[in-house]
This record gives structure tokens, sequence and C-alpha cells, in this order.
């Protein structure tokens, strides 16, 4: 059992692995947060309130609240309601139809449910135990249900909130957010993660001052600028020690998340739907819910946060049948051939790796209509006879017998202008009526908020998917949307357009994912424009960066790993010069670095030496041999090529009889240091076999010795020669005794 209910004291105590989350009604009836962290014991927490006295107008002393002022500026809040002495960022507003947006909202009962409900037409994570408390507004029959779901084995927090409507006029939500919280303090430090395209996930750490720091997106799209997600941190956290306290919003659409310092030394956390330029109508008996939330607290660090999160998305968030399989080893023909993608070119980069252990081959853009450059012919999901006259069969054939499964690329949510759909439906591009739409990578989104659209779409891929024998789906969308307009919708739903935009795609994967249940998707977004929790429920990996540079990755990867486990990374090895930096970086480099996620290749396999395809097959076997710790394994972040010259990432067993570490001298000085890396996590009194294959290392050591003295990367090569730039280190550790 997770949780509990003080029927005197009025408290709830959520109980995660390690963790308490705790919050009780309070005097008015209100919910109060009182701790989030370690966990604790069942004690009474009100003795807090002293400390919440203030001047009158916002005092919080029992008897006061309603004589002469009311208090809700002083509350820690687990909800937050505009009006009623509240003067930080709320996560509520709504307006009644008579103009008035005050509303009070206090306790009317509560459920614990053994079963989590699913949040209607969005994904949310599964499993656990699930309070639901129901807040009633003092004025009006208008309610909000508070969802909080724990796990036994997890240590995360799931929160979102349902709006329902029991008045009879219709009212408009102004800001519904997913979730409302006061940490203690007002010294804390911001993590969050900066985004552009082919170098996405940057982290960055600020430090926050009184007053309110957001991030936002307004483009309908998760990730374009900031990934959907931060860390508040204490002052001393590091990446192995110390509060981190992660948020992590499980939506595809325009966002916003805050961290807010009042100037009562509290620190409230709220975000969800992004509400620049929303409204929600909500009619008479209506309910209108948010998307999920989930908090994760570790005392480890930023490092231990990620453990957290990592665990309960494999677990609870991921399609169970996906989330621990192996994952496909591909060879994707975008970076090989780009739009050039014709038979004549495909079949021999297929027989280069032939036996190589590449078990996938990848269609990537340029095989339908009229796309032989980005110019036309998105949106006609229909074989181009140009450039395969006999259909797909024969290259899917080929690729068959070459004993590798098929896969194709779609970008089912956009349109080209020159293209047979928009020609046919050009009011189905998201476009205001005598406004000229913003062109973006030449293309127009198409409007999936409505269902017609979704239909063709469903149908258009299907056909396809049912007419060939595809077993993998790269799931594309290269653009922002630019306009927050549906033609579809009335004047005064126009501002749901964006949220509306999330649920059809939640509508487009449930029907195209779930129906061709035997085909594995990854999703895409122009690189990493789109890498989400809600985006991995639907498809278990995302191609993370369209950038290959095995350098830039250390960086990209790095980031992405602070809130998702590395199997949900997609990686690729590719060609060098690298395409995006002209960066050239030895092969092996290139292949061990993508090996620390689902691993994969995209490059001319005709254009790499016969050594080079030989390497594949030894990194293939290298890769498998690693696998089940790359989908299960716990990460520890131990060097990050934005602190430092090196880059090290290391993977441990949950028995801990086995960890990889893959570590990086970025570049190579002469008479370098003397360089040690120290690996965590392992089981400090077994005795370990460390095996470095290219160097020929084989050494017995404790855990202990190997996490306090730490290993060596060696400063020149096996051959004693200076090993250059961008050298990378593989330590192999079997637990041998203990
Ligand atoms: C952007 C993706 O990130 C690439 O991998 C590739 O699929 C192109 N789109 C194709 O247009």
């Amino acid at each position: 059992m997770a949780i509990f209910f003080n029927e005197e004291t009025k408290m709830f105590y959520l109980e995660g692995k390690n963790i308490s989350y705790i919050f009780g009604i309070n005097f008015t009836g209100f919910p109060e947060h009182y701790y989030f962290g370690t966990r604790i014991g069942r004690d009474e927490l009100a003795y807090t309130y002293e400390a919440n006295i203030g001047d009158s107008a916002e005092s919080a002393i029992p008897g006061q609240v309603h004589a002469g002022g009311k208090s809700y500026n002083v509350y820690r809040s687990e909800f937050s309601m505009y009006g009623n002495g509240e003067f930080r960022d709320c996560s509520f507003q709504m307006l009644f139809a008579n103009g008035s947006r005050l509303n009070e909202f206090l306790y009317e009962t509560h459920e614990i449910l053994q079963e989590k409900p699913a949040i209607p037409g969005m994904p949310s994570m599964r499993g656990g135990q699930t309070l639901v408390l129901t807040l009633k507004d003092k004025n009006s029959e208008m309610r909000v249900r508070l969802f909080y779901t724990v796990y036994d084995d997890a240590d995360v927090v799931c929160r979102h909130m349902e709006v329902e409507n029991g008045t009879s006029e219709a009212v408009k939500l102004l800001r519904a957010y997913s979730f409302a919280l006061d940490v203690y303090g007002a010294e804390h430090d911001l993590l969050t993660l900066e985004n552009a395209w082919a170098r996405e996930e940057r982290p960055e750490r600020t430090p926050l001052a009184h007053g309110t720091f957001c991030i936002d997106e307004k483009s309908a799209s998760s990730t374009r600028r900031h990934a959907p997600a931060f860390a508040l941190l204490d002052k001393d956290t590091t990446e192995h020690s110390g509060n981190a306290l992660g948020v992590s919003l499980i939506y595809s659409s325009s966002f916003a998340l805050k961290a807010q310092v009042s100037t009562k030394g509290y620190t409230r956390l709220t975000g969800g739907i992004n509400d620049f330029d929303f409204a929600w109508v909500l009619g008479a008996g209506e309910t209108f819910a948010t998307p999920e939330v989930v908090l994760a607290y570790s005392d480890e660090g930023i490092g231990g946060m990620s453990r957290a999160y990592h665990d309960a998305y494999r677990k609870y968030l991921v399609n169970p049948r996906f989330a621990s399989a192996p994952r496909p080893v591909v060879i994707n023909s975008w970076e090989a051939v780009y739009f050039g993608c014709t038979p004549d070119r495909l079949l021999p980069i297929i027989d280069a790796v032939r036996g190589t252990g590449i078990d996938t081959f990848v269609l990537d853009d340029g095989w339908f209509g009229a796309r032989r450059n980005d110019r036309a012919g998105l949106g006609d999901w229909v074989v181009s006879p140009e450039v395969f006259p006999e259909g797909l069969k024969p290259v899917i054939d080929y690729v068959h017998e070459a004993g590798m499964k098929f896969g194709i690329w779609f970008e089912p949510e956009m349109v080209n202008p020159d293209s047979d759909l928009y020609r046919a439906h050009p009011d189905w591009a998201i476009a205001v009526p005598g406004a000229e739409p913003c062109v973006s990578r030449r293309q127009l989104v198409l409007d999936i908020t409505r269902a017609d659209v979704r239909d063709y779409i469903v149908e258009s891929v299907s056909k396809i998917l049912r007419e060939n024998e595809i077993d993998y789906v790269k799931w594309d969308f290269n653009r922002a949307l630019t306009e927050n307009f549906s033609c579809a919708l009335p004047a005064e739903k126009q501002q749901e357009m964006h949220h509306r935009y999330a649920l059809g795609l939640y509508d487009l994967c449930e029907r195209l994912i779930g129906g061709f249940p035997h085909i594995f998707f990854e999703g895409c977004a122009g690189g990493g424009g789109r890498f989400d929790p809600a985006i991995l429920y639907y498809f278990p990996q995302i191609w993370a960066s369209d950038d290959t540079d095995a350098y830039m990755r250390t960086q990209i990867q790095h980031g992405t790993s602070i809130f998702f486990p590395l199997s949900a990374i997609s990686c690729h090895t590719s060609i060098c010069p690298n395409h995006q930096t002209n960066r050239t970086i030895p092969f092996k480099t290139r292949a061990d670095i993508a090996h620390l996620g689902a691993t994969g290749y995209e490059l001319d396999t005709t254009k790499i030496t016969p050594e080079e395809i030989e390497e594949v097959k030894t990194q293939v076997a290298d890769y498998h041999e690693m696998e089940a710790l790359v989908l299960d394994g716990d990460l520890y972040r131990l060097e990050n090529t934005f602190d430092s010259n090196y880059f090290a990432m290391q993977l441990v067993s949950k028995d801990k009889k086995r960890a990889h570490i893959t570590a990086m001298r970025a570049l190579c000085r002469p008479n370098d240091e003397h360089k040690r890396i120290f690996p965590r996590g392992l089981d400090k009194n077994a005795v370990y076999e460390v095996v470095n294959e290219e160097y020929g290392l084989r050494l017995r050591l404790t855990g202990a010795a190997i996490m306090r003295v730490g290993l060596v990367l060696p400063l020149r090569t096996a051959d004693n020669k200076m090993p250059g730039d961008f050298k990378t280190f593989v330590f192999k550790l079997t637990k041998v005794k203990g």
C-alpha cells in the first residue's frame, strides 16, 4: 500500500520506494503541501504553520482566515487559484459567464483507487495506486479533481487534474496547469534543457531569484526550444549527491513550466499546457483533463533523479512489449542517399551489410509521390512509380532475403503545397483564411484537430502498411506550428487549437500504432524536436538529433539522458567528415558513442572499406553484449564534454554483476595529464574482472578499489602511438567473487 490518510489530522501520506509526498487539508479545507523528499514517517506536519505568520492581509493564523483577509498567498498549495489573496503565479484560472474569475476550491471528498484510470485522449503512466482528491468551488458547482499516483517500486509521483463544469452555463478555462507544488526554501538552482536543431538538450543551470522563471513552447511541438522538463536543485547538489526534484510533463504540444520564488521563502513549481494564447470553452456538464506530470525526487543528485525517471518510464510508460526487448539495429538510408533512394543505390548498401549483424534496413524520406526533394509530394502516401516501378515488394523481398527486416519513413502530419493532397484539399492545411500561411521546410501542417483529416492519414498510411511487409516505421515531424487556428473550430474555440493538435496526434498514434502492433515505431522530429514522455509512451525510441557527429552526440545524449533512459535515445554511426559538423572522428569512437543508446547505422556502406565492414561485425556483436545494460541498467554519467575534455558513461546491471563504461578523451594533448575515471554503483565488497579488449587489459579489483582508486585512461594507443582526438576507451566489468 502506498497511500495513507489520517482521518484525524486530515494528512495524506503518499509513499514510493524511497520517497514521501505529504500534504493535508488545512483549517479552511484547502490542500496544503508539507513535504516531498526522502522517505520519512507519517508525522503530523501542521506544526510548520508557525513559520507562515505574515502581515494581517496574508495571515494564516487559524481563526483569522475570513476575518479581515484571506491567506492563500502563504499557503503551500497543491492547487492554486486566482483571487482570495493569492498573488503568486496560480495553476488555475477560469472565467464565469458573468465575467467573474473568482473561485475558491475546497476539499469535498477523496478516494483511493487500486487501478489507475487512463486520462481520456492522452497518454499517461500505468499502474500504481491513485488518490483522487475532489475540491468544490465554494460559490458554484465547479469541481476540480487532483490525481496523484505513487508506486511501491519507483521514486515518482504522477499528477494531473480534471475540471468539471457542474453549472448550467459554459465557462472558459484560461489556465489549467497539471500541478502546483510549493517547496520549502528560496535558495535553489533550476536545471533546464535548451534545444536547437542539431544541438539538442543542452543543460543549463540557473540560480533562481525572487520572481518567476518560465520555460515554454508556443509551437505545438514539445521540444523545439526547451524540453518539457526541469529539475529543482539545492545549491550544493551535484551530478552524484544532494537533493534533486524533477518535473517532467507527458505532453507533446505548447507547454509552460514555472518556478517562482516567493517572499515567504517558498519556491512554487507549476505548469502544464501553455496558457499563452490558450482558452478552453467548457460546456455545462463537460470535463477537461490536463496532461500528466511526473515528479521525481532523489537525494543522490541529478544522476539519482535520472535513474528514478529511467526506472519509472521503462516500467510504467514505455509499451511493455518493447521496453526490455532487443531493439532493431538499423541501417538507415537518409545520410546515405538523402532523397536519391532508388533501388540501384539501395541494393548495394544492403549487400554491403549482409552478415554484419545489422538487422533492419530503413527506407527514409523520398520513396513516395513526387518526393524527389523537399519541395513536393508530402502527404501523398503512394509508392512512387518513377523510383519503384515494380512497387516496394522487390526491395522488401531483397531485404528479407538478406536476413533483415524492412522499415519505412512517414511524416503523417505534413503536406507540401506541391502535392496531390494539397491540390485536392487545400483547406486541410493549417492556415488562417485570407492570410498567407507560414511555410517551413517548404511544407505546411495538416489540421489533425479535424476527424476527416485524421481519417485520411490513417487510411493512406495504413494502406501502405497493409500492402507491404513492413516491420518498422520512422514517424517524422519536421516543422513547428505557426498558426494557432483551425478552419473547423468556431471563433470562441480557436485558442483550443494547440491542445486539440496534441489530442489529434494521440488519436493518430492510437489508431496507427495500435492498429499495427507487430510494427516497431520510432519517433522523430527533425532530430529531437518532439522528444517528450508522451511520444515515448507510443514510440519506444526517439531519434535524438540529426547531428550524428560523435563529439556533439556525447553532449546531446548526456542532456537527453537526464530525463530519458538510454533505450529511448536513438543513435546512429555515420560517415566522416560528418555531414553536420564536417568533423572527422574515428569509426570505433562513432560506434562506441552510438552504442550508448538504441544503436544503428546511417551511411553509404558501399563507401567504407572492407576493413570497416569487418569492424561493423565486431561493433554489432559488442552492442549485443552490452544491450541488456542499455535496456535495463542503471546509468551513471561520470564525465561530460560540457565541463571537461573527457566523457564517460557507465551502465550497471541491477544485480551489480556487470558494468560497462565508455570513456572518451576529446582532444589529444602531448604529455597529457594522467587521467582516471571513477566508476560508481558497484558492489564495493565484490571482486570484478575489468577488461579493456583493445589494450589487452585484464585486472581483478574490488568494487571499492575501482570506485575509489579509479580506472586509468591510457595516454597512447595499444601500439604505443599518440591516440589522436576523440579516442574512446571501453571497460567491461564482470563480478567474479562476492
Ligand atoms: C528529419 C529527420 O530527423 C531525418 O533523420 C530524416 O528522416 C529527414 N527528416 C527526412 O526528411
